[in-house]
This record gives C-alpha cells, structure tokens and sequence, in this order.
C-alpha cells in the first residue's frame, strides 16, 4: 500500500490502519498519565488537570476502536507507538500536541475509509472520537499559546512514520 490518502481499500488493510491507530491511541493514554503526572510548576497546573482527564478519554477511544476492530474481524493490536519522556512542560506539551495532529489527520481518512465500505458504524464512532481529539488539540495549543495548527495528513508523513517537521518553527510561534 502506498502512502497517498485513499479511500478505496480492502477490510483487511482497514483493519490493519485501525490496528495502527489503535497504538495510538495507547500512546495518548501513556503520555497523558505520565505527563499530567510530571508536569511541574504554577503555570502548568490547569493544563495537568486537563492531560489527566484527556487520559481517561484516550482509554475510552482505545475500546471503541478495539472493539470496531473485533467487529471487522480482526485481533486488536496490544503494543503502543513510543512515547518520549522529558522534565521539560513545553516538550511534553508539543510532542501530545504533535501526537493529536497526526491522529486527526488520520482519522479524518479513516472516516472516508470506512464510509467508501459502507461500515457506517465505524465511522459514526470515529465521528464521535474525533470531536474529542480536537477538544485536546485545543487544550493543548491554550496552554502553549498558539493557535491550533492544521491536522497532519498521513500522506506529508515520512515513511518511517514520523512527520517531517519543518512546519514547526512557524506553527510555534507565539499567538498574536
Ligand atoms: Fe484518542
Ligand atoms: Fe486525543
């Protein structure tokens, strides 16, 4: 399968996209418990009550999409996309910014995905998740103060996963 965003594919490599968002969704469950729980200082205390509730959130998106997947047919996967550690709150914040970017950007394919085939059910569920992954990116951009930045279409990512990040030094500059 290439790269480019398409809407016409097979229920096995549906199943197989679900199973990569569903590592990332174990990702955002990781990042927002160890972050809510690090993030340190006057500034930041808001924003670490808020990762802590966006945490139990994630959780609920890992079985709605495990559960999409069992319904599909397939075996939901059990490992989650790596998750960085660090002391600094701007680098925790950023990186759970970037994470949510991508995960828009993929499930606003998958919505497509789901509805070329007709799984309706699907997509209303992605439907649902998605309003939420907004709801964190808007978090996220308030406590970095920067305006929220575009979603990540799966198709300007690298083949290794990672975006390319040359976008970034604009996307954080500070809101004016
Ligand atoms: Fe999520
Ligand atoms: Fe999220």
């Amino acid at each position: 399968m290439n790269n480019e965003p398409t809407s016409n594919i097979s229920r096995a490599e549906l199943i197989e996209l679900l199973n990569e968002d569903l590592a990332g969704e174990y990702q955002a469950i990781i990042a927002y418990t160890v972050y809510s729980q690090v993030l340190k200082g006057a500034a930041y205390t808001d924003i670490a009550r808020e990762l802590e509730i966006h945490a139990g959130e994630e959780l609920a998106h890992a079985i709605k999409i495990a559960k999409q997947i069992d319904y599909l047919g397939g075996m939901p996967a059990v490992t989650p996309k790596p998750v960085i550690t660090s002391n600094d709150p701007v680098v925790m914040l950023r990186a759970d910014l970037e994470n949510e970017r991508v995960t828009v950007g993929r499930y606003r394919e998958r919505i497509r995905q789901a509805e070329a085939l007709g799984e309706y059910g699907l997509s209303e569920t992605l439907r649902a998740i998605i309003v939420q992954e907004q709801d964190h990116e808007i978090d996220l951009s308030a406590a970095l103060g920067i305006n929220v930045p575009p979603p990540i279409k799966p198709a300007e990512r690298k083949n290794d996963g990672s975006n390319d990040g040359n976008q970034l030094k604009d996307l954080y500059a500070p809101r004016r």
